[in-house]
């Protein structure tokens, strides 16, 4: 890894998520999520406002996500969030999978400072939008599935 990488996990330590313990965790997590997906059953990339891009693959069986996978040029926030959105997605059905709000995504890192929230939300609808093509794919339409709370 870059000494970019390195001093960016450093300070992501030591600020962006108050708890050391979690942040030694998110950390693992992102190396496990970062890259690309061969045939994947679901596939999305946004452009944020800031110009930051997010893109993600999802493996889907049985209306369940068991993969997900995650590429970003983004901030440090943005990879922690790629891939907190990546670790709460596995496991979900694809309804339970579109509950994965950026409010969803900063309360599992423990908080993000109120500049960095768009960070989770670029993360989120990446997901949802990939999670959509899931769909559409299969002639279905999200509305039938996800009906925001
Ligand atoms: S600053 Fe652009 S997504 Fe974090």
């Amino acid at each position: 890894m870059s000494s970019d990488f390195d001093e960016g996990i450093e300070e992501i330590k030591a600020s962006t998520i108050g708890d050391v313990q979690e942040a030694e965790k998110v950390i693992d997590k992102w190396l496990r999520y970062i890259g690309e997906m061969e045939n994947p059953e679901g596939h999305a990339k946004i452009t944020g406002p800031c110009g930051d891009a997010v893109e993600m693959f999802l493996r889907i069986q049985d209306n369940k996500v068991t993969g997900a996978r995650f590429l970003t040029d983004g901030c440090l926030t943005t990879i922690a969030a790629g891939s907190m959105a990546c670790d709460l997605a596995i496991g979900r059905d694809i309804k339970g999978a579109f509950k994965i709000s950026q409010e969803l995504i900063s309360e599992n890192l423990g908080g993000l400072p109120e500049d960095s929230v768009h960070c989770a939300l670029l993360a989120s609808n990446t997901l949802r939008e990939a999670l959509t093509d899931h769909l559409t794919s299969k002639g279905q339409r999200w509305r039938s599935i996800y009906k925001k709370p």
